[in-house]
């Protein structure tokens, strides 16, 4: 089976369940400060999760694309992948343990799906703890399809419990599916969740009943919900009887590009391999981030700064296989053309995709050269420290001075035996950031989870915002992006000059108007076609989406979002504009906030 057919069955065999299609979400999640990247097809449901309505009801499914950046540096094993899709579907507070399992053993057993022998399956289920009972319903649901008791396994919750990346936010426990693949036990402990390859994890069915808050105390969830989630990549492998990702259609175009390019063969020694795997796996992960829907270039922070690394890590490996020069747009043309038709907008993106990988290479290769020659220049005395260890004041000179990134003179360092000072390093680092940076794009608490009356009323101010304006500056304002947390919110819109000191008070006072006349928030769900029609605001509607939400604020403000929002303007507080600045070309950012809240 093709990745494109288990995609195709997996939608299919959920809408024949009564799940609509909601197709996937952006890589770039808005509106969530506490993750760089979206990083399970739960993560653009957490709202829907914890409560709100969705427009297009309570089962739904899709594959979603996904970065998990915390593996970065353990790519290029067979089995780590930074970009991979997500297959999931969903229950907002409808079906529950029965059907959810029910469907995933359907799924993986049924001869017109997946067609896995159940004698090749085993089971996870959380084995529960002080406050929380053991799942008996869902291992007592596993044997009754027929999975014998000895292989259904009572794990804690460091293996069957579920939350999403950032701190807070839905949670539950799991119960995961695994397959054997035939090897043999590497002890006698061998079992699920051991990861010596004997057995692998392909299906997790997580069972919301809790959110997680700031204080980490657990708030039962007002409805239980289902999330599961599917590695595309990994279930292809194995269905395909595959030792590895890279061996499935999805990467052997990749691979074949860079042994053409390098010379080098794969599969016959393993440092070159796994510069293979790095270069496959980074410049799919780079195309998708430049490529998405809200596409990014490469920067010194936040999801740009992951993408800059992915791109010069590449770039380092691809010249460790014996490669010259600018090359990564080759493996990105191939992952364009391999995922159009799922992913459009990377034809859409094909310019910026090609244009920034190529600059993004060539200024790094400049880089490289010098950084590369004053580690060589270092590394004579470098080599008399007995205890080969490099300062992380030098590390960070290569840094400050030429660019030089700490992961690869972390790199350099290995190959020769020797480890850096990390502590040290981030210590300088942090001070340099300090100074140079005032109040930068960390990653903050709150995010998609964060429901408070403060976040909240910052959603609907972001509304008022944008029609106020629309009023002052005119129609050609649009919004280019938001981001909030529970101190202060900011949005990014296009205008070609700076905003003058009256037109930031004119807007300042329209929403304050509009705040203090408390005007009632109503939502209707309906088709996008329709809301447009209604002349409802509609900049980040999901275009595949059948039906959307749509708030009004009185008859002032009617945009398409995914809430949540006050229920009446009033109580919001005293909107102010701290700053009015250049967020890029053409483009303005204001930073405000909601006093006396
Ligand atoms: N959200 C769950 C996961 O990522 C399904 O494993």
């Amino acid at each position: 089976m093709t990745s494109e057919e288990l995609r195709r069955k997996y939608i299919s065999f959920f809408e024949s369940k009564g799940h609509v299609n909601i197709f996937g979400k952006s890589l770039l999640p808005e509106n969530d400060p506490t993750v760089l990247f979206t990083t399970a097809g739960m993560h653009p449901l957490v709202p829907y999760i914890i409560g709100e309505e969705h427009p297009s009801g309570t089962r739904l499914t899709n594959s979603q694309k996904c970065i998990r950046t915390g593996d970065i540096d353990v790519v290029g094993d067979s089995s780590h992948l930074t970009f991979f899709e997500m297959l999931g579907n969903w229950s907002l507070g409808d079906y529950f343990k029965e059907d959810a399992i029910k469907f995933s053993y359907e799924f993986l057993t049924g001869t017109d799906y997946l067609g896995i022998s159940p004698d090749l399956l085993s089971v996870t289920v959380f084995a529960g703890e002080e406050g929380i009972p053991r799942d008996d319903e869902s291992a007592q649901l596993w044997e009754s399809l027929g999975i014998p008791k000895e292989r259904i396994h009572f794990l804690p919750r460091s293996d069957n419990w579920w939350g999403p990346a950032g701190e807070t936010g839905p949670c539950g426990p799991d119960t995961e599916m695994f397959i054997d693949t035939g090897k043999n036990a590497c002890s006698t402990d061998c079992r699920p969740g051991c990861h010596c390859g004997k057995y692998i994890e392909i299906w997790n069915d997580v069972f919301m009943q809790y959110n997680k808050q700031k204080d980490g105390t657990f708030v039962k969830l007002e409805r239980t919900c289902v999330d599961t989630g599917m590695g595309l990549e990994r279930t292809v492998a194995m269905l395909q009887g595959k030792k590895s990702v890279y061996e499935t259609e999805i990467f052997l175009p990749l691979i074949a590009s860079i042994e053409k390019l390098s010379g080098k063969k794969f599969g016959e020694d393993e440092s070159i391999d796994t510069s293979l795997r790095i270069v496959c796996d980074h410049s799919r992960a780079a195309t998708f981030i430049l490529g998405d829907e809200r596409g990014i270039p490469p920067s010194n922070v936040g999801a740009g700064y992951v993408l800059r690394r992915l791109i010069r890590r590449a770039v380092r490996h691809g010249r460790k296989l014996g490669i010259d020069g600018v090359f990564l747009s080759e493996p990105a043309k191939i992952v364009i053309d391999q995922f159009v038709s799922v992913y459009p907008e990377l034809l859409e993106n094909k310019e910026f995709i090609l244009n920034e990988i190529q600059a993004e290479e060539r200024k790094f290769l400049e880089t490289l050269k010098k950084g590369e020659l004053e580690f060589e220049k270092m590394l004579p005395n470098l080599l008399k420290n007995p205890q080969k260890i490099m300062s992380g004041r030098l590390a960070f000179k290569l840094y400050d001075t030429y660019g030089f990134p700490i992961e690869l003179t972390e790199e350099l360092a290995r190959e020769n035996a020797l480890s850096v000072n990390r502590e040290e390093f981030d210590e300088a680092f942090k001070k340099h950031q300090e100074l140079s940076r005032a109040g930068g794009d960390q990653v903050f608490k709150g995010g998609l989870a964060d429901h408070s009356e403060k976040t909240t009323a910052y959603h609907t101010a972001t509304h008022l915002l944008q029609k106020a304006l629309s009023i002052v500056l005119g129609d050609h304002i649009s919004q280019k992006g938001s981001n909030i947390t529970s101190e202060r919110m900011r949005f990014d819109f296009t205008h070609p000059q700076p905003m003058t000191k009256e037109e930031i008070g004119e807007v300042e006072q329209i929403v304050n108007q509009q705040i203090a006349a408390d005007i009632s928030v109503t939502i209707e769900i309906m088709p996008l076609d329709e809301a447009k029609k209604a002349g409802a605001v509609a900049l980040f509607a999901d275009k595949y989406e059948q039906k959307v939400k749509v708030y009004s604020i009185g008859s002032f403000s009617k945009e398409v979002c995914g809430g949540p929002h006050v229920e009446r303007t009033g109580n919001m507080g005293l909107f102010k504009i701290k700053k009015e600045q250049s967020s890029s070309a053409g483009v303005r950012r204001i930073r405000a906030i909601l006093e006396n809240k």
